[in-house]
């Protein structure tokens, strides 16, 4: 079913006393029913987040998770350990997992099937370089991104995804992707999984923009056709403007 969807991505911010702070502040807030709201702390902070959050309607994810269940993986999380700290979500292919992690779309179509084959969620982040949209070559990339990691999956498996298009450009550096750039991204987006799959399931997928979402700009953003809410960084990490963000429907 497709929602609208405000999610935060810590990446590797707040610790466990921060984090703390976050939860007190964020738990005092009035959220709006027709959005789901989801925060992503790093795996340290993940079962105290659970637990502070038992009551109220926020969901959790992780920012990561290795391919294999379990076995000699130095300091790798599987989707069981996620699973039994109460996370049901994970963020895969973060640009910043692509480029600074060398993760392929070989080892991500395998991570988003160990995601589904343990019931979980899957924000999938797909995302052109300055360099690719410079050269017009940014739909073809996006369109590559998504065939080789997750094209394979089943129809019925598409319940469980969650696509976020982050152009790299646009991530921590303060340009957004124009309002109408975004739109173009994602009605292809839409396309070429109707294409590939059928147009109930493109019209099913909730669809998130990031990079550089900030208070100023979400509602136009989250204004067009095919944006379903955002994936934010540096505007999540307070309550403030992460909460401005979830009221900008
Ligand atoms: P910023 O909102 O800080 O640009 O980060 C976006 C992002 O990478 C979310 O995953």
């Amino acid at each position: 079913m497709r929602k609208k969807i405000v999610a935060g991505n810590w990446k590797m911010n707040n610790d466990l006393a921060e984090t703390e702070v976050f939860l007190v502040e964020l738990k005092k807030q009035v959220f709006p029913e027709n959005v789901v709201i989801m925060i992503a702390p790093s795996f340290t902070n993940l079962n105290h987040a659970f637990k502070s959050l038992r009551e109220h309607n926020v969901e959790l994810a992780a920012q990561n998770m290795h391919q294999n269940n379990e076995g000699a993986f130095t300091g790798e999380i599987s989707a069981k350990m996620l699973k039994s700290v109460g996370v049901k979500t994970v963020i895969l292919g973060h640009s910043e997992r692509r480029a600074i992690f060398h993760e392929d779309s070989a080892i991500l179509a395998e991570k988003v099937n160990t995601a589904l084959e343990n019931e979980m969620t899957v924000i999938f982040c797909i995302g052109e370089e300055l360099e690719d949209r410079k050269k017009g070559s940014h739909f073809e990339l996006i369109k590559k991104q998504l065939s080789e990691g997750l094209f394979h999956i089943s129809d019925d498996a598409w319940d469980n995804i969650v696509i976020a298009y982050e152009p790299v450009w646009a991530i921590g550096t303060g340009e957004t992707a124009s309002p109408e750039q975004a739109q173009e991204m994602h009605k292809f987006i839409r396309e070429i999984i109707a294409e590939n799959y059928s147009k109930a399931i493109a019209d099913n997928v909730s669809i998130l923009y990031g990079g550089s979402v900030k208070p100023d700009n979400a509602t136009e953003i989250f204004g067009q056709d095919d944006v379903d809410g955002g994936l934010i960084g540096g505007a999540s990490l307070k309550v403030d403007s992460f909460m401005k963000i979830i009221n900008s429907f």
